[in-house]
């Protein structure tokens, strides 16, 4: 029942810079094509939705068409019913780019329970990979999955062991990554985490997602479907969770990926499992 539709999906697009994403993703894709603006609050998505059908109207393409569907990143209930409404309106081989973008940061704040560090692994590597993997029977062939990571590890003064180059060089597994994130989470909620540097838990989730889509793009190498799996930086944004200061607007922190949905499959391929910043690849 492969559709002959384009099947483009943003997760957190209700604000920030899923939203951005979503809204030029709308105006740069040629039909026949499907958008879906997935957030886990169902009047907030609905509502995200016209706002984007009504500012796009003009220069969108007739052939594509903008949709919602709830999808919280952290519950497998809501996860399983999404990936059956693929199932049955497109079934296996279908969706062409999955964005990754659903995630949450807390910075400065006491954690003397873990509750912030559980909350942060769980949902934006946790939570991540549980989608990517219900849906992973879904990707069309040259399909596209981006992980919206960051680059605050290896940029704000973090220990060596909350890097990705130290994941990538210590984890060669799914499991020994989950394994690992699972002792932070006990150990956080033991008060024996965070040792004063700001967010750490945010660090070692995202270092979990860029070691997590590196080991993929090895796992699925010789899957006939091609698929091709990116993570990035957007960059620090002024959205809820970048604050005020942020230097750059949600326009420039939607530029990477947009660049990696849009840009020549063949030329991001060779950079397969990579992290890419301001649209190029960078080391970890
Ligand atoms: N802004 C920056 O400077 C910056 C820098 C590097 C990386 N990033 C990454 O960029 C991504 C987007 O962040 P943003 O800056 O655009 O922040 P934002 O405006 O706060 O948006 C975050 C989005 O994630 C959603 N979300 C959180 N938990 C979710 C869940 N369990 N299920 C589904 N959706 C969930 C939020 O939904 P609700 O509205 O329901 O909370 C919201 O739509 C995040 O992964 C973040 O780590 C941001």
């Amino acid at each position: 029942m492969n559709s002959d539709h384009r099947v483009i999906i943003v997760t957190g697009a209700n604000k920030g810079i899923g939203y951005q994403v979503f809204k030029e993703l709308a105006v740069a894709t040629k039909g026949p094509a499907k958008i879906y603006l997935t957030c886990r609050n169902v009047e907030l998505g609905t509502a995200a939705l016209t706002k984007v059908c009504e500012e796009t109207k003009k220069n969108r393409d007739g052939g594509v068409s903008l949709d919602f569907h709830q999808l919280d990143i952290t519950d497998e209930k809501s996860i399983i019913n999404f990936t059956k409404y693929i199932d049955s309106k497109y079934g296996k081989n279908s969706i062409d780019v999955l964005i990754n973008n659903a995630g949450i940061a807390t910075f400065g704040a006491p954690d003397p329970k873990g509750e912030i560090a559980t909350r942060t692994i769980k949902t934006n590597y946790f939570g991540t990979v549980m989608v990517t993997e219900h849906l992973m029977d879904y990707f069309n062939h040259n399909a596209r999955i981006i992980f919206n990571s960051s680059g605050v590890a290896k940029y704000h003064g973090a220990p060596r062991e909350v890097q990705t180059a130290y994941y990538i060089e210590n984890f060669k597994t799914k499991k020994e990554i989950d394994d690992h994130l699972n002792s932070i989470i006990k150990k956080a909620q033991r008060g024996e985490y965070e040792n004063g540097v700001p967010s750490r838990s945010y660090c070692d989730s995202k270092a979990g997602l860029n070691t997590y889509t590196w080991l993929l793009s090895h796992q699925y190498q010789t899957d006939p479907r091609k698929l091709l799996f990116l993570s990035c930086d957007p960059g620090w944004t002024r959205t809820d969770t970048g604050g005020p200061d942020a230097p750059l607007s949600l326009e420039e922190g939607a530029v990477t990926i947009i660049y990696l949905s849009t840009c020549d499959f063949n030329d991001l391929y060779k950079h397969n499992g990579r992290y890419f910043h301001k649209s190029a690849m960078e080391d970890w």
